[in-house]
């Protein structure tokens, strides 16, 4: 990765379609919503997604937030029940975001989802987001604007602070109204669920559920609510596939399917030319289709530790100490 000097532009139209411009070449671009300034990418581009991972230096692949303009492009990326049009109904635009069934036909790179069945969306409020969703065209995920495990980005100084040199431009639009992450809500099956507690309340999400005839029948308000559903891959928050899975192989037994990477050939390879960005962006489609394949175990070939890499490997070392 190339490092660019990060510039900062005030809002402004002009500069909105710069940064479009950029997203549109595959880079991504820091840009305010009314709760943290948030790091945008194309979210149906893979290596531009991997692109957001390396700047925030995340060792490990969370999924991420797609950021859409309405309700209508909302729903072309997921599956809404009567309980999440009344949550959009009554939260967005806003600081609402919506865990829900993905559809298959949604474009999104798997690297967004981190491999889920599932896919959290937002529509933003924050004039400049709007601004370059609309200039874009495109899904854009973006998680807050900071390096992994650093304090939420409410100003540019804060975005500047973990990123400086590592992105070519930031939206500069003051400082954010909420500054609190977006409160997170998983409609999934009919259950609801807060998943993170933000700037709307569970009191409130409880409310916009109860209004006319729809009754609230299951509830959860926190991660510590017991699962009342059970779907393997579904109501998790990481995808691991099913099958037991060996890192670091340099060829495979005769029950493996073999996920090769640079010079060790495989059944599939998540690059073969030995490329990280490439390898990231192929992970999840990978683990999925070694999943379905005939064969009862998996084998991945040694990736380095380099760069996106060591997300690539602790996404691997989880997969393979599941039981
Ligand atoms: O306010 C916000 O939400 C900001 C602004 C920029 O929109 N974004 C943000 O993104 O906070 P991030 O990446 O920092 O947090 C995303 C959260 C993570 O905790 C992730 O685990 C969760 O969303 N998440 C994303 N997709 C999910 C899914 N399919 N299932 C469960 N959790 C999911
Ligand atoms: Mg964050």
């Amino acid at each position: 990765m190339d490092a660019p000097n990060t510039r900062i532009l005030p809002y402004n139209a002009h500069n909105t379609a710069e940064a479009a411009a950029l997203i549109a070449a595959g880079q991504c671009v820091a840009v305010p919503t009314e709760t943290v300034y948030g790091l945008a990418a194309d979210a149906t581009d893979g290596a531009a997604v991997a692109g957001v991972y390396a700047a925030k230096g995340r060792p490990s692949f969370n999924p991420l937030i797609v950021h859409v303009l309405d309700v209508a492009a909302a729903k072309k990326l997921a599956a809404f029940d009567a309980r999440a049009e009344a949550l959009a109904a009554a939260f967005w635009p806003g600081p609402l975001t919506l865990v829900l069934p993905l559809k298959p036909s949604s474009g999104i790179a798997s690297l967004v989802t981190a491999g889920l069945e599932t896919i959290a969306i937002r529509v933003p409020a924050h004039r400049a987001m709007r601004a370059l969703l609309e200039a874009c065209g495109k899904p854009l995920a973006a998680p807050s604007a900071n390096a992994s495990g650093t304090i939420s980005p409410t100003r540019v100084e804060h975005v500047m602070a973990s990123l400086t040199d590592r992105i070519p431009l930031v939206i500069d639009d003051g400082p954010t109204r909420q500054g609190i992450e977006s409160t997170i809500v998983r409609e999934v099956f009919g259950m609801t669920r807060i998943l993170r507690h933000g700037p709307i309340t569970g009191a409130q999400v409880l409310a916009a559920l109860s209004t006319g005839k729809r009754k609230v029948d299951r509830f959860d308000t926190g991660a510590d609510a017991p699962e009342t559903v059970e779907a393997p891959g579904q109501l998790s928050s990481h995808y691991a596939p099913r099958k037991p899975l060996r890192i670091d192989a340099p060829r495979a037994a005769e029950d493996e399917w073999m996920i090769g990477f640079g010079p060790t050939p495989g059944d599939d390879t998540l690059s073969a030319s030995g490329n990280l960005t490439e390898a990231a962006t192929r992970l999840f489609d990978l683990l999925h289709r070694a999943d379905a394949s005939d064969l009862p175990k998996i084998a991945v070939a040694p990736v380095p530790d380099d760069g996106i890499g060591e997300a690539i490997n602790d996404r691997l070392r989880r997969a393979a100490h599941r039981d």
